[in-house]
């Protein structure tokens, strides 16, 4: 993904920043919409992965929709141009300001994660004089077989409405005339790449929307939530999801009914592969039977690793040039006949760390790299989504910048 003039170019910039492949993004996104249109699809882009105003312009730019978790995601989708009518807004935790925020400004739908949280949403909108769309989150309890961190279709979960619940669902919507029921909505975890899992969550689905018609509700939307995963292992073989499969099996498995719209909320699958995170060796450390390369970037610019043990492919890409250079050079002194030898170029064990002063501010341990120096350009991969936007503050360091393709 990187040559000799990214090299050259990201010499001369201060790091860490994020570097942002718009093109890939691009493709990325024309990838989904021609996917999903197929079958007529609706995809919300869940603005939790990456709120970086050129993404959101981008994402916006293509037609998609906006799935928000905050009255602060729902503000932002409408000032980046997201059609209002566009806006889902989830949360296990909506404040009563929140959802006078949306129901101001006639947002989709609400996907409403309790019994209690419909109560408030109905009395809200009753006192503007106004009907709220509504689709219930539920909990169907289905397995994502991903990190146990970013599961949520469990019981143990704290989201949506467990099954045994709905029967008080149906009554408090028969009660609620400021709410108008458009249907339901799941989200079982985030980083799902088995195909098996939604077919599972889709005879789940079948089985929930039979009961709702059997309870006299009638259901216009069908919300799958997100969840499709990405290749961290590979981000240069699979640099785009697998939307065909993914909304194949959809397709396949769900029991849509006529005239009924069924919605999505992708948030990894479109920025994950399209940004890295480039940081510089600060020091080069020898522990016991270990090598630490010290980065100066760290769980405060990425914490994907240090909360989740999540993997992503890092590169030494100043020493890439090193070899790039030594290539040619061997390459000329031999009138053409290029001898590159591996052996050339050692390679080390190195634990990855950064400057923070918590001992969990690892980003991998044992990664194999050639030898590193200090000023060494390092670049974590796949970390376009939860990486920027999952930034924080924490030991008061400067805020990660963003750098753009050209
Ligand atoms: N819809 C709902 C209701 C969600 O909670 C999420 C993600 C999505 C859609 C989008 O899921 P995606 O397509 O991105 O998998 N910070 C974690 C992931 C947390 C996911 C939270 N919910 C990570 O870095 O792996």
């Amino acid at each position: 993904m990187f040559n000799i003039h990214t090299l050259t170019r990201f010499q001369q910039l201060e790091t860490p920043f994020y570097y942002y492949d718009l093109n890939l993004l691009g493709k990325t996104l024309e990838s989904c919409s021609a996917a999903s249109a197929k079958y007529n699809f609706h995809v919300h882009y869940a603005m939790k992965a990456n709120f970086n105003p050129k993404v959101l312009e981008l994402v916006q730019s293509h037609g998609f929709g906006a799935d928000c978790v905050s009255g602060g995601e729902v503000k932002a989708a409408i000032q980046y141009g997201f059609d209002k009518s566009k806006i889902v807004f989830a949360g296990v935790g909506k404040s009563d300001k929140e959802i006078n925020e949306a129901l101001d400004r006639d947002i989709f739908c609400f996907n409403v994660e309790s019994v209690q949280e419909l109560g408030i949403i109905n009395n809200l909108a009753k006192a503007k004089n106004k009907m709220a769309s509504v689709a219930i989150r539920i909990n169907p309890n289905v397995d994502a077989h991903t990190h146990h961190f970013i599961t949520t279709g469990l019981e143990e979960n704290k989201f949506g409405v467990n099954t045994w619940e709905l029967p008080a669902v149906v009554d408090a919507l028969k009660k609620c005339d400021s709410l108008e029921f458009l249907g339901i909505h799941f989200h079982i975890g985030s980083q799902i790449t088995d195909m098996e899992v939604y077919k599972n969550l889709c005879i789940k689905v079948n089985e929930l929307q039979q009961w709702f018609l059997d309870n006299g509700l009638a259901i216009k939307v069908l919300n799958l939530g997100g969840g499709l995963g990405v290749d961290y292992h590979n981000p240069d073989e699979n640099p785009i999801g697998d939307f065909e499969s993914y909304f194949k099996v959809f397709h396949d498995n769900l029991d849509i009914k006529p005239n009924q719209e069924v919605h999505f909320e992708l948030g990894r699958a479109f920025v994950a592969q399209s940004a890295s995170l480039i940081s510089r060796v600060l020091y080069v450390k020898n522990g016991i039977n270990k090598n630490f390369l010290i980065l100066d970037a760290g769980m405060t610019e990425l914490i994907r690793p240090m909360l989740y043990q999540a993997y992503h492919e890092i590169e030494n890409l100043s020493a890439a040039g090193r070899i790039e250079n030594q290539e040619s050079r061997i390459k000329n002194e031999e009138k053409n006949i290029l001898t590159l030898d591996s052996g050339l170029f050692t390679r080390t064990k190195y634990d990855v760390v950064g400057p923070i002063c918590e001992s969990t501010d690892c980003f991998r341990k044992d990664v194999e790299l050639p030898e590193s120096f200090r000023g060494d350009l390092i670049v974590i991969r796949t970390a376009g989504a939860y990486g920027e936007v999952m930034a924080s503050g924490y030991n008061l360091r400067d805020r990660v910048t963003s750098v753009y393709s050209e």
